[in-house]
């Protein structure tokens, strides 16, 4: 691992571990802790079989912090996003994200919880077809109570920073992979997040792509925003400030 992605003050911890002998800040030590996980489980019952798909997961996340989770299929990492990010009922443990205990909020108010504090990357992007890439973005703010003027505009500046300024009236079908790819990621930012989830987000692009978006993730880590992206690729992982990895449901964290 290296020390590219970690934000400036983190470098600069991390500067200071070297100059003392101590082990390299590669978790944005001295940023705040956005997200505790404490020991999270999850257990699906089919038919009589337990399936123990995430046991006893405890994983403290910083601001900042671009962080892979890697596992083999099956091991358990949707199940962990799908947890954090409120789809999924824990059967035991706890979470919290910026100050709230996700796992307490009253069913009800799940949605607007998850709509204002997680942004959401997926593998095949999940855009309305019928849709512009600007009408997407604006339409992840609806519900947010964002006003329509502010709505137009927050969406075009984000497209425009991701380098979609003139795609703005596109819709799906006419954009590339990686083109779609930055259009959900406009997405996830929309309603600005305190955390982003990403599942397999670069499994359908080609090299170029996949490192272009990457450098997009990496780009918006160091500006402080935090990622947790599931991978199976080496090459995405490989440029995350801390990995995760997981077997048969047990989180390995190094
Ligand atoms: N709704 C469900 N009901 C029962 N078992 C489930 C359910 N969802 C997942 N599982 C099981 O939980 C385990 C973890 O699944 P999960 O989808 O989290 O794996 P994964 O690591 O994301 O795999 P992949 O890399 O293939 O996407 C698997 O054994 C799976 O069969
Ligand atoms: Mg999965």
């Amino acid at each position: 691992m290296h020390e590219m992605g970690i934000g400036e003050k983190g470098l600069e911890t991390a500067k200071k571990h070297k100059r003392e002998g101590n082990k390299p800040n590669l978790r944005n030590e001295g940023q705040k802790v956005i997200m505790q996980v404490e020991n999270l489980s999850k257990t699906y019952t089919q038919g009589k079989i337990p399936v123990h798909a995430l046991r006893c997961a405890c994983i403290t996340v910083r601001k900042g912090e671009l962080l892979a989770i890697m596992g083999p299929s099956g091991s358990g990492k949707s199940t962990l996003l799908a947890l954090i990010g409120t789809l999924e009922k824990a059967t035991e443990g706890k979470i919290i994200l910026d100050g709230t205990d996700l796992t307490s909020v009253p069913e009800k108010l799940l949605p607007g919880v998850r709509r204002e504090k997680i942004g959401f990357i997926f593998q095949h992007y999940n855009l309305i077809p019928t849709l512009s890439a600007l009408e997407n973005v604006e339409l992840a703010m609806r519900f947010s109570g964002v006003p329509k003027k502010e709505r137009k505009e927050r969406a075009k500046a984000l497209l425009d920073d991701l380098g979609l300024g003139d795609r703005l009236n596109h819709k799906p079908t006419e954009l590339s992979g990686g083109e779609q790819q930055r259009v959900s990621i406009a997405r996830a930012l929309a309603n600005r997040p305190a955390l982003i989830l990403a599942d397999e987000p670069t499994g359908e692009v080609d090299s170029k792509t996949r490192d272009s978006i990457v450098r997009t993730f990496k780009e918006l880590s160091e500006k402080g925003q935090t990622i947790l992206v599931v991978t199976h690729d080496p090459e995405v992982a490989k440029e995350c400030s801390r990995v995760l990895r997981i077997t048969d449901g047990v989180i390995k964290d190094y």
